[in-house]
């Protein structure tokens, strides 16, 4: 475990925000910002808009610092320990009342703020070739033409880790609901590494550790190639970290391609997964390897239409 995750925080100690446990699990912590939080991190991050911060990468890192000031340094220490703590490893992150911004664009320039901050408390947000940024912005709807499960709407979107087809780390990642219209389904989908019944088929297999070539589809604007194993390292304390998704990896040969295969019916067919809703405004935030994640399907709408915001990124400590 990381120095970060070592720290502790009472629930006594957090100035401006109050923290609860997903219903369903411990392992998820429910952020919740105080409206007079939310407010003064509008005022103390007014002067910058948000092309600034994608033309001044320093301006990050000063959004972040303000949010965490508002809080006395709490919030920056209680997110820290948790994402990086195996046993918790993921919070979801949304706010009371209002921020005082007029709804539509101004209202998006303060979430892309919001969650800038939260990801740079944490960590350093990778570029993401997809979007040209240091985040993504995508939208879902009814129909879609493009090469991969992340826009379609009507399917499930299978278990995995972000990240298996770049060589930079992905320690974290971060999913902002902006915008939903006509929507029925779509839950977040989690499991946690350690509640997955069958990980130790998978990882005393003989093929854990052996390198398997993973490539992307041309919308992410990814050319190269990258090899490495399912469980291509293991934590601080001997515990394997994940890095795999169903879409990319190139298997080449039948038995990487069985193994393979059977890995993705065990995480499918695992019971112990968290289905957890979403709301506008809030955001998703999890340990990108010792968590698994997805999408439920949606009921099918002619006008249906979800805006998300994603950053992926690595842990700077
Ligand atoms: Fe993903």
């Amino acid at each position: 475990m990381s120095a970060l995750a070592k720290q502790t925080i009472t629930e006594q100690e957090f100035q401006g925000f109050a923290v609860t446990d997903f219903p369903a699990s411990k392992r998820l912590k429910v952020v919740t910002l105080d409206e007079a939080t939310i407010r003064a991190f509008n005022d103390a991050v007014s002067e910058w808009t948000v092309q600034g911060i994608e033309y001044k990468p320093f301006l990050r890192f000063e959004v972040a610092d303000r949010l965490d000031a508002i809080t006395n340094y709490t919030l920056g220490k209680f997110l820290n320990a948790t994402v990086r703590d195996r046993a918790t490893g993921a919070f979801l992150l949304n706010y009371q009342g209002s921020p005082n911004v007029e709804e539509g664009d101004a209202r998006t320039e303060f979430e892309v703020k919001l969650s800038t901050a939260v990801s740079h408390i944490i960590g350093l947000s990778n570029h993401d070739a997809m979007y040209g940024q240091y985040y993504a912005r995508f939208t879902v709807r009814n129909v879609d033409d493009s090469d991969s499960y992340l826009r379609k709407a009507h399917r499930r979107m299978e278990l995995h880790n972000d990240g298996t087809y770049v060589n930079e780390r992905t320690d974290y990642v971060l999913m902002q609901k902006l915008k939903e219209e006509n929507m029925q389904g779509g839950d977040s989908l989690m499991l946690h590494l350690d509640d997955w019944a069958e990980l130790d088929k998978f990882y005393k297999h003989p093929l854990a550790k052996k390198d398997i070539v993973w490539g992307a589809p041309k919308s992410k604007n990814v050319e190269s190639k990258v090899e490495h194993p399912v469980f291509f390292e293991e934590d601080a304390d001997g515990k394997p970290l994940m890095l795999y998704i169903d879409q990319f990896a190139e298997p080449s040969n039948k038995a990487e391609g069985k193994y393979l295969y059977e890995m993705g019916e065990s995480l499918e067919a695992d019971a112990n997964f968290l289905s957890v809703p979403m709301p506008v405004g809030s955001m998703m935030v999890m340990h990108n390897h010792f968590w698994l994640h997805g999408r439920d399907k949606f009921v099918p709408h002619p006008d249906l239409c979800r805006e998300l915001l994603r950053q992926r990124g690595h842990f700077t400590e």
